[in-house]
């Protein structure tokens, strides 16, 4: 199975969102990641609920939202009525990460949970039950553009042979510094859905990027 490519809205356009989003949706990405930044949790504020309501009029694939927020578990239902399908939190900004899940499924959402750089997959095992998604992150969050932490690779093998030996259906979603440079060997090491800012949005063709990146990943 092909890769999901996610491209993040991060890096696009604000000034010509609408444009950017017609973009993706007549592009061969399968999802859209937008990533909520709070200026606590990460040094970096970037959009809010109002602009992912907008955004989720135009689109016409998932919103993939990526919680950057402290105690995110005060608005579940808040971005579950902005239109996201898929609501990931840091394990790092919930204390009770158990019952943030269940209130995110219960929403009616899939589940996400992201992990910064410096936290071990081994954090997750009590969790992987009730994980749609782990949002693996392979830069410090808070800016799009930075460079891929290579160290990525060890903890991605390692929570795809925990996620097989249960037989978890959580898929494995790797975010940040993403690019034709790293994309095939992230597939083959077990990602299934790839974050894409910078090197999607970079480009004179995002939508030939999209594809490149997807036909890498297959
Ligand atoms: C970083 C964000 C990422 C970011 C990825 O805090 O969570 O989703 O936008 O951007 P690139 O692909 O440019 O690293
Ligand atoms: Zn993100």
């Amino acid at each position: 199975m092909a890769v999901i490519l996610a491209p993040s809205l991060l890096s696009a356009d604000f000034g010509n969102l609408n444009r950017e989003i017609e973009m993706l949706n007549e592009s061969t990405a399968q999802w859209i990641h937008c990533d909520i930044m709070d200026g606590w949790f990460v040094p970096n504020i970037s959009f809010g609920i109002p602009v992912l309501k907008a955004v989720s009029k135009i689109a016409v694939k998932p919103l993939d939202v990526h919680l950057m927020v402290e105690r995110p578990e005060r608005y579940i239902s808040e971005f579950r009525d902005a239109g996201a399908s898929v609501l990931s939190v840091h394990a790092e900004a919930t204390i009770h990460l158990d019952r943030t899940l269940h209130g995110i499924k219960q929403a009616g959402m899939m589940t996400g949970v992201a992990i910064n750089p410096s936290t071990p997959v081994t954090a997750l095992l009590d969790v992987l039950y009730l994980t749609d998604v782990v949002c693996m992150m392979s830069v410090n969050p808070g800016f799009g553009g930075q460079k891929f932490i290579e160290n990525t690779f060890n903890k991605l093998i390692l929570l795809k042979e925990i996620i097989i030996k249960h037989n978890f259906q959580t898929k494995i979603e790797i975010d940040g510094g993403v690019s034709i440079a790293n994309a095939e060997a992230l597939y083959k090491a077990g990602a299934d859905i790839l974050v894409a800012g910078n090197s999607v949005f970079s480009q004179n063709d995002p939508k030939a990027a999209i594809s490149e990146l997807i036909a890498l990943a297959s």
